[in-house]
């Protein structure tokens, strides 16, 4: 079974991601890791020196090369889950879940670290693309509101409560895997 954490950025995709992989005894991947490791340079550069066009074609196809695994929880970037063939992959293969922040609290964690983000150039146009990707994270299976005090262990208990029970059955039906 395959998870897919989609949401803005600053959500915490990736923090939630990795521990929700660990309490499931799964692997994590992390999608903009992907690509930086295969373009061999960071994010930031790569939207520089190819484009974003580029970067979308890229984390395409990583985002496919996903459907060979068996079992993993992936997080995915802030646009990923906004193009079509991608939401309509996501839905065909994996649980998708969307993690909800409040807006104030995505605004400050994508300030703290506004140099690695080539999305941001102003807290307007940040707002505005928000409002018009909410369409798209609201298709997701699952969505997960989450606090502005709740610790990563806290969220994650939470996803793994509205979880559906099956999934916990096909991940006891692995080889070797006893529980
Ligand atoms: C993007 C979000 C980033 C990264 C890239 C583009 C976006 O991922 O994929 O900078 O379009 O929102 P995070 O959501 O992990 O920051």
């Amino acid at each position: 079974m395959k998870i897919y954490l989609i949401g803005f950025m600053g959500a915490g995709k990736t923090t939630v991601g990795l521990e929700l992989a660990r309490r499931l005894g799964i692997p994590f991947f992390d999608l903009d890791e992907l690509i930086v490791s295969s373009e061999g340079m960071p994010i930031r550069e790569i939207f520089a020196e190819k484009g974003e066009p580029h970067f979308r074609r890229r984390e395409m196809d990583l985002l496919r090369s996903t459907q060979h695994l068996e079992h993993g929880v992936i997080a995915t970037g802030g646009g990923t889950f906004t193009f079509e063939e991608n939401i309509q992959f996501v839905l065909a293969h994996g649980l998708s879940v969307y993690i909800q922040a409040p807006i104030s609290v995505l605004m400050r964690r994508i300030g703290e670290k506004a140099a690695e983000r080539p999305m941001f150039r102003d807290e307007a146009s940040l707002r505005e693309l928000f409002q018009y990707r909410l369409r798209y994270y609201k298709m997701a299976d699952i969505t997960l509101d989450i606090r502005e005090e709740e610790s990563v262990a806290e969220i994650t208990e939470r996803m793994i409560m509205q979880l559906p029970k099956e999934l916990f059955g096909a991940l006891s039906r692995r080889p070797g895997h006893n529980g």
